[in-house]
Parts: C-alpha cells; structure tokens; sequence
C-alpha cells in the first residue's frame, strides 16, 4: 500500500493525511476483494524498516491500526471476513496487540476471504526466524537435517497457514518487492500500478485482476505442462 505520503504531499497536505486516506481505502479494497471471491488477500501495513520513520508517524499509524480495527470489526464478522496477521507483532504497542487479537478470535470463525496484515513485517527476518526455529528443533531432536525441505521450511514461516500469493500488486509505481514475502512470492505474478495507494480505486483493482488473468503461468515448465488456472489470490 505505497504512495500514502506522496499523495498528501503532492496535495500540500501533512503525511498522515495521506495515511488516514489509505486506511479508509483499504476499507474499500477488502470489501472489493471479498465481493470479488477472493480467498486471500495480504496487505503490508507496515514494514520492519517502517519502525526507523519519525515517532509522530509510526505512533499515528499504530492509532489508525487500532482505529480500523475497533470499527471495522462488526463489518469483518457481518462479511464473513477471516481476519489474521502476520510479522513480528510484539514490538507493537500492547494495546495493538490486544485488538489484533480480539479481531482474529472474534472472526475465527468465518469462512470467506481470509484478511492477512503484515504489521512489523520484513521477510528477511522472517526467513531468519524460520532458519533459527528450524536450528533448534534439529538440535532439541525433533527435526533430522534429511528432512527439511520446501514444504517443512514453509511451516516456520509467519504465513504457514496462507498459500503463496498468486498476484501481487504495488502501488505507486514502484517496481520492488521491498522485503516483502521474499520466499512466498518466487512464482507470484507482479503488477504496478502507477496509482498511490490512497487513491487505487475499485476500477483499478478490476485492472489489475484483468491483467493477471491474461498472465501464462508456466511455473518453470513448459507450457503445455502448465495447466494451473489463473484463480487470483492476492
Ligand atoms: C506506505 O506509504 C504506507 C505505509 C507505510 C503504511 C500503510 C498504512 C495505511 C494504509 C494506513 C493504516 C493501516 C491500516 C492497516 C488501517 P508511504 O508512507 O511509504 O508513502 P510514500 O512512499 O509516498 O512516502
């Protein structure tokens, strides 16, 4: 969700007018994404580089977390949202923390699109984490090295109950990953948008989905052997 601070600049305006714009369009977005069937949909809402920002921003955007959160919750169950999170969340204020936690036992329950945050989230610390939780069940014995592989690393992971995300989107024209889901995204289709998140709008996400829809997958095959449908999964 890029552009937020560039957006309120762009219009004189302080740049937390440009992330009060962006969590009200994330608001729209999931709501989008749920009407459109879409089984999952992850958004970085703050990064673990994003702590380093001025203390009047990071303390702001940790109130419009919470804000969204305590508002939205009626919403989530009402639309059978499925809300989870994903990162080094115990860094976050405690009261953050509460509320995450509220939400995803309260809407545990649902069965429709499942609304990941990625909240203190960088995915080289992730892979770090993975890598030390792994190191020490070898060493307390309850791994053997022969046994790691793809599908047991994914299980150390923050996202071991999410499959990888098939489309991602970023916005504000910034063509980079910026640390997120590093090892998720290795066959993810990328798309641009040269929109700032505050003002990505329905129209552009239908052009986004379009786009990927259109992608061929061929995921290190050829392409007769790829045969996986485009079923976007954001
Ligand atoms: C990136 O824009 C955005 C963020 C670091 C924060 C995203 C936060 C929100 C959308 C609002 C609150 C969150 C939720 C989940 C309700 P930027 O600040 O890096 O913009 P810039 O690149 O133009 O400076």
């Amino acid at each position: 969700m890029d552009g937020n601070g560039r957006w309120a600049q762009s219009k004189g305006r302080p740049r937390i007018f440009g992330h009060i714009h962006g969590s009200n369009k994330v608001r729209t977005i999931v709501k989008e994404c749920g009407k459109a069937g879409i089984a999952y949909l992850t958004l970085f809402a703050f990064s673990s580089e994003n702590w380093g920002r001025p203390k009047e921003e990071v303390q702001k955007l940790m109130g419009l977390l919470c804000k969204y959160l305590s508002k939205e919750l009626n919403t989530l169950i009402k639309e059978n949202i499925r809300f989870n999170y994903i990162g080094d969340v115990e860094k976050l204020p405690p009261s953050a923390q509460d509320i995450l936690k509220e939400t995803v036992k309260k809407t545990s329950a649902n069965t429709g699109l499942c609304l990941t945050f990625a909240l203190s989230y960088g995915s080289r610390n992730e892979i770090l984490r993975a890598t030390k939780l792994i190191a020490k069940d070898c060493k307390d014995g309850l791994l053997s090295i022969d046994a790691i592989n793809e599908d047991v690393y994914k299980n150390y992971l923050y996202t071991y109950n999410l499959p990888d995300p098939d489309l991602i989107i970023r916005t504000s024209g910034e063509s980079r990953l910026s640390n997120f889901l590093l090892w998720q995204a290795a066959y993810a289709e990328i798309y641009v948008s040269p929109k700032y998140w505050p003002e990505f709008s329905k129209a552009d996400l239908k052009l986004a989905l379009q786009d990927y829809s259109k992608r061929k997958r061929r995921f290190g095959l050829i392409g007769a052997q790829a045969t996986k449908p485009n079923e976007a999964q954001l």
